[in-house]
Formats: structure tokens, sequence, C-alpha cells
């Protein structure tokens, strides 16, 4: 079909005014937001409801047209634009945004794919509950986005990934039929869990249109505080000593390098340093309650540091005593992904070791990059509580030049690195998925079997390839 053929359809199903085809409005749904991916579509579709993804899905089926499924295009990794061939669509779900069902004595919350992560963070707080997936992206990635990456973020040392949060999904398959698979049950062992076969697939298998979530508690009490360490291997020490000490109240474990630190502070507004001088390494610690205040657990937390602080394993501390000064602690830890992209050309990596050989990863990276890539500066930032690090070779934007005309150079700078978590029993894709970018390692990290029998999946329930294709899996 040609593209003309391809939007007339489109628009026969949802209507012209869900259909954008023109170049400036389709701009921003063909590029990532690092600009370091482009595609071609012959049109960008905003569904409004399911039976309107079930149409478009059975009408690409049938005709072979390639669908790129889309949320809040916040990917890092390649996996929300679509490829350069263009007679392809995208599918957008920021129209699918209602929230369908809040139930605060069931502890649930079931929403469209296309709500705003922040937006359900919110409607929980308003019933006195809290949805605990936070990351740097959430006032613009969508639900549906999170459930297709499994994304992970600042609270899965204490909530798990959004693996963990799932309750229940509506997905249409590539064929266009409709699963409706929307439960709060807590418990459900009747066959196959089909569920989490579509979390994590990044949109490789059907499109998610809705899904029912967990909610928890909401915490009357809060207690942040940011350490510096002048070794790595005391801060992960301290870290695990922290998570024993505090396993119901341990929210957050996070891991800053100095030369991330002195990054985020550069280039992001609002900014300021809290330390009198700045740690080679800092932990920022929460610790989230429903007993007590903020108060007493910012006490315990700090009567619990002193020890560490005066057998000097831990440098200076701070601890946040207001809601403010909590709020500028995270603004420089949410911040480092944009400032990174200002700062240079950063080769990322989002690898996952053991927690406790996160020091010797950092070391033998370390020495790995010094050795074969001088030029780069190690910038380190992490959910530590996790063993996730997002391990970033900084260069210059004028030493890199273009991406694309170094791919190999980056592919062998970034399987040395990814040689080294492997050997630990690590992964070179911890929380932020396949996408295109990192296809070529699922053939060299991932055991034989394992691809084949996603393959297999892949091949049953998309015979003709028509979604997301080229993501995930290499192709056959
Ligand atoms: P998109 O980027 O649009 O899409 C992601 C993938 O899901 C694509 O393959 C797409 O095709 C597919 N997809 C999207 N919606 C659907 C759907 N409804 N059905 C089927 N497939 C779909 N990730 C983390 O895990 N942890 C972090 O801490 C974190 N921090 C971030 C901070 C910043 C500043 C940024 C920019 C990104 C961050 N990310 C993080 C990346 C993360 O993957 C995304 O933010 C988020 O999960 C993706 O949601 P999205 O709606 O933007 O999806
Ligand atoms: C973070 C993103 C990049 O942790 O995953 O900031
Ligand atoms: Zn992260």
């Amino acid at each position: 079909m040609n593209r003309q053929q391809i939007v007339d359809a489109m628009q026969s199903i949802v209507g012209v005014s869900a259909i954008a085809s023109v170049s400036e409005d389709m701009a921003p749904h063909l590029i990532d937001w690092r600009k370091r991916h482009t595609g071609i579509a012959a049109c960008i579709v905003f569904p409004r409801n399911t039976d309107h993804v079930a149409k478009v899905l059975a009408y690409c089926n049938d005709h072979a047209i390639k669908v790129f499924p889309q949320g809040g295009n916040t990917s890092t990794c390649g996996g929300s634009v679509p490829d350069e061939e263009g007679n392809s669509i995208v599918l957008n779900l920021a129209k699918m945004n209602r929230i369908i069902d809040l139930n605060a004595g069931d502890n649930s919350i079931t929403v469209e794919a296309g709500c705003i992560l922040a937006d359900i963070q919110a409607a929980a707080d308003q019933v006195d509950r809290l949805f605990p997936l936070s990351l740097g992206a959430e006032g613009s990635c969508q639900i549906g986005g999170n459930l297709s990456t499994n994304a992970g973020g600042s609270n899965v040392v204490r909530f798990g990934n959004t693996r963990d949060l799932v309750l229940g999904v509506e997905v249409v398959l590539p064929d266009g039929r409709i699963w409706n698979g929307i439960r709060t049950l807590r418990k459900n062992n009747s066959g196959y869990d089909l569920k989490n076969l579509f979390v994590g697939a990044e949109g490789t298998l059907g499109i998610v249109t809705a899904a029912s979530l967990k909610l928890f508690p909401r915490p009357r009490a809060r207690a942040t505080a940011m350490l510096g360490f002048a070794r790595i291997d005391a801060a992960v020490d301290e870290g695990l000593k922290l998570q024993a000490r505090f396993p119901g109240e341990l929210v957050a474990l996070e891991l800053i390098s100095k030369s991330e630190f002195d990054i985020s502070l550069r280039h992001a507004a609002q900014t300021r340093n809290p330390f009198q001088a700045t740690p080679n390494w800092i932990v920022l610690v929460e610790l989230a309650a429903t007993t007590d205040t903020s108060e007493v657990w910012t006490d315990r937390l700090t009567d619990y540091l002193r020890d560490a602080f005066e057998k000097g394993v831990v440098g200076e501390a701070i601890a946040a005593t207001t809601e403010q000064q909590r709020a500028d602690l995270w603004k420089i830890r949410h911040s480092v992904t944009e400032s990174n992209v200002r700062q240079g050309m950063g080769i990322t990596h989002d690898i996952a070791v053991p927690t406790y050989r996160i020091p010797d990863f950092i070391d033998q990276a370390g020495k790995t990059l010094a050795e074969h890539f001088p030029e780069a500066e190690p910038v380190v930032v992490g959910h530590m509580g996790d063993g996730n690090l997002h391990y970033i070779a900084m260069f210059s934007h004028a030493y890199w030049g273009s991406l694309a005309d170094k791919r190999k150079t980056q592919l062998a700078l970034s399987h040395l690195l990814y040689d080294i978590a492997a050997a630990m029993g690590g992964t070179f894709s911890a929380e932020h998925g396949i996408g295109s970018l990192h296809v070529p390692e699922m053939s060299i990290y991932k055991d034989p079997v394992e691809l084949d029998l996603m393959q297999s999946i892949k091949t049953l329930l998309d015979p003709r390839d028509t979604m997301n294709p080229g993501r995930v899996l290499p192709r056959s």
C-alpha cells in the first residue's frame, strides 16, 4: 500500500482529527528525546478507545503494515520511534488516558494505557494511597510504556519493578483480537500467567490498552538523606546495612558518582550543592513509613548513621528537614539524564550485577575505560539497592562527532563493559529494555534456548511480524 492509502484507511477507522500526517505534527513522534534515533511513518494514529486499536491492528495485520507503538516517547534505547522504511504507522496511546476505576478499599487502580505516570500517582494520593512507581520521566511517560518496558526507577528496592505492581492487563493482539485480562485479584493460579508476557514485551506482541495496578498505604512520614563516601566499597557496604536495618521503610537507595553529581549541578536549574566538599560517591537514601512523623524517622536514620560517621565510614551527611530540602536533593538525582545530554556524548550502559559486586564492576570498568578509551570520563548513577548502574562513558561532543559514524566503536566499548557484567552473573539491560539499540546484544548475551523460546512466542502471536518489527529480537 502507498502512504496515502494507509492514511485514508487509518482516518476511516479513528477519524480525521485522530491522525497526524503533516510533517510538523509528525516530527516529535519520529525522533527520540536524545535525538539519536529517527524514523519515518505514513502517519501517527491516536486511537481513543480499545475498539479503535483493535480495528487498526486488524487492518495493519491484513495489509502487512508495520505498527510502531508509542507512549510518552521517553525510551532510552530507540524503542519508541519507527524504522526508516516509511510505509508504517506510529500508534500513540496519548488519547487513551482515562482512569477507569480507583478503589482504595481494594488497593487498586485501573487505567487506560495512555495515562501519564504522574497523573496515576496523583490520583492514588487523593484517596490516601501510594502508587510507588517513580522515575525521572514520570511527567511524560505513559503507564502503557512503563508496562511495556517493565520500568524500574527509584523505588524498586522496596516495591519491585513495574511487573510487580501489575494485577491485570487488557491487550489487543496483532490480529486485532482483544484479551480482557483486567483483574484486581491478588491470587489467580488458573493456568499460565499471560499478563507477564506483555509486561516487558516492548510492544512486540500487541498493544497494552489498559492495566489494573496495585496501590499501597500512603506514607505519612519520610526521612531523606544524602551520604558522602570516599570509597565505593564503603558506600555499598553501608547501603546493604541500611537495607537490613530498615527493611520495611527503605524505599530508595541511589548511587551517584562525583562526576555525575557535578554534571547535574552544572546543568540543572535551581540546584545547589548541599555538601561543603563533594564526596567521591554519594548515596541518596529515603525511608517512608505509615507511622510516626518525618522528624521521628529522620532522627532514627541520623542516629543510626552517627555510628558510621564516628567510625569515619560516612563522610559528610545531609538530612532533609523540610519537604523543600527533600525535593532539592531529589532534583539533583532526577536531573542527571537531561544534564548528561547537555554535558557531552554519553555512551550509557544500563547494567545490573549482584549488589555486592558493584565495587568490583566499577573498578574493572574504570580500568577498561582508562585503557581503551582514555578520552572518556566514567560517570555513574544508579539504583544501588537493585545492583543497577547506569555506567556512562562521557565523551565530549567534539570527540565523538556523529554517533552514526562511530557505531562500531560504540559497540566495541559497550561490549567490553557488558562482558565484565556478564562475568559477574549480570545483565546488559537492567531496566531500560532492548529497543532497537540493544538487539545485537540479544544474540551475544542471551541463552540460545531462551532466545529461541522468545522467537517462538513472537511467531505464534505475530506471525506477520507487524508489531514493532526489528525491536527486542534479532531477525531470524
Ligand atoms: P515509550 O518510550 O514511548 O515506549 C517504550 C517502549 O514501549 C517502546 O518499545 C514502545 O513501542 C512500547 N510501548 C509504549 N506504549 C505501549 C503500549 N501501550 N503497548 C505496547 N507497547 C507500548 N526507565 C527506568 O526503567 N527507570 C528509570 O529510572 C528511568 N528514568 C528515566 C528518566 C528520564 C529523564 C527518561 C527520559 C527516561 C527514563 N527511563 C527510565 C526510561 C523509561 O523506559 C521510560 O521513561 C518509560 O518506561 C517509557 O515509557 P513511555 O511511555 O515513554 O514509552
Ligand atoms: C535514571 C534513568 C536514566 O535512573 O534510568 O535516571
Ligand atoms: Zn534508572
